[in-house]
């Protein structure tokens, strides 16, 4: 069995299981792009009050899985669409086969595929693919953080002053949604300005690209998330929690940017959420 740091699994570089999964995640981008103009509105379904869903989703997450199935057949899955389908005690894949639903269902531009794979609970390969700019944002452990074959990195801001940050508004609010406008409010002031494109995995990739400076939201989930982490690591940034910890795949909240900037934010999440 492989450790913790190797740099495969099961005989397979981290690189190799990367290089397929961007290969499976352009063909369910194609899927998810060409559905696009099919989709009628009584193909939309509610999972929430504000969270939708379609059969895009739920195919696309098929086709996931039965690719990935055949990249890495010993892992297991934590998928967002389908509950049921069983956990994995080491090697787990997480996938988020459209994020930014909302954005897809309504003709905004913005939405991925995001998929990563976890070696007890630590991200070792990801791959979030923006669908209509057609940008694959890739990275495995130890190999650093890619744009279509271009290296990225993280920015190099030093003052949140002069950064553009990123967020999202969560579908389940668990009470906080007073003290998450009053540090929006903050993080607006404090500033470049604050952006929310509507996919998280899209906001995460592009603070690895240095587009965004820093992203943070309550709310979210492995699949949102866990791809974008490793990116931003790879990049050279930060991550972590609330707290400040490394809670950040499965704590539902989330920060990343590079060090000093997110050593602010974190100080702005602490007074807000006290
Ligand atoms: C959502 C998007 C959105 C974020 C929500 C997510 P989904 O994912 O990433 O930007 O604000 O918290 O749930 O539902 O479109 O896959």
């Amino acid at each position: 069995m492989s450790g913790l740091f190797e740099n495969s699994i099961g005989g397979k570089e981290f690189s190799i299981i990367c290089e397929e999964m961007q290969i499976l995640s352009l063909q369910v981008g194609k899927f998810v792009s060409e559905e696009r103009k099919k989709i009628k509105s009584l193909d939309i379904e509610h999972k929430g009050s504000s969270d939708l869903v379609s059969y895009v989703d739920k195919t696309a997450e098929k086709k996931f899985v039965e690719g990935l199935k055949k990249i890495l057949p010993s892992a297991g899955f934590i998928a967002e669409e389908d509950h049921t389908l069983k956990k994995n005690e080491i090697l787990n894949w997480v996938i988020d086969p459209l994020d930014g639903t909302t954005n897809y269902l309504h003709g905004v531009p913005v939405f991925a595929t995001s998929v990563a794979l976890l070696q007890n609970n630590i991200p070792v390969a990801g791959v979030v693919h923006e669908i209509n700019l057609d940008e694959c944002f890739y990275a495995w452990k130890n190999g650093g953080a890619w744009m279509n074959g271009e290296k990225i990195c993280i920015s190099k801001k030093t003052e949140l002053q002069n950064s553009l940050v990123a967020t999202g508004f969560p579908y389940e609010e668990q009470g906080w949604h007073e003290k998450y406008i009053s540090l929006f409010s903050d993080v607006q002031r404090s500033s470049l300005g604050i952006r929310r494109p509507g996919s998280a995995a899209t906001d995460i990739a592009y603070v690895a690209g240095g587009r965004f400076d820093a992203y943070y939201e309550y709310g979210i989930h492995a699949w949102d998330v866990a791809a974008g982490a490793l990116l931003v690591q790879e990049a050279g940034g930060t991550v972590k929690d609330f707290s400040g910890g490394d809670d950040f795949i499965f704590g539902e909240r989330f920060v990343c940017g590079n060090e000093k900037i997110v050593e602010e934010l974190l100080q702005k999440i602490k007074i807000h959420f006290k």
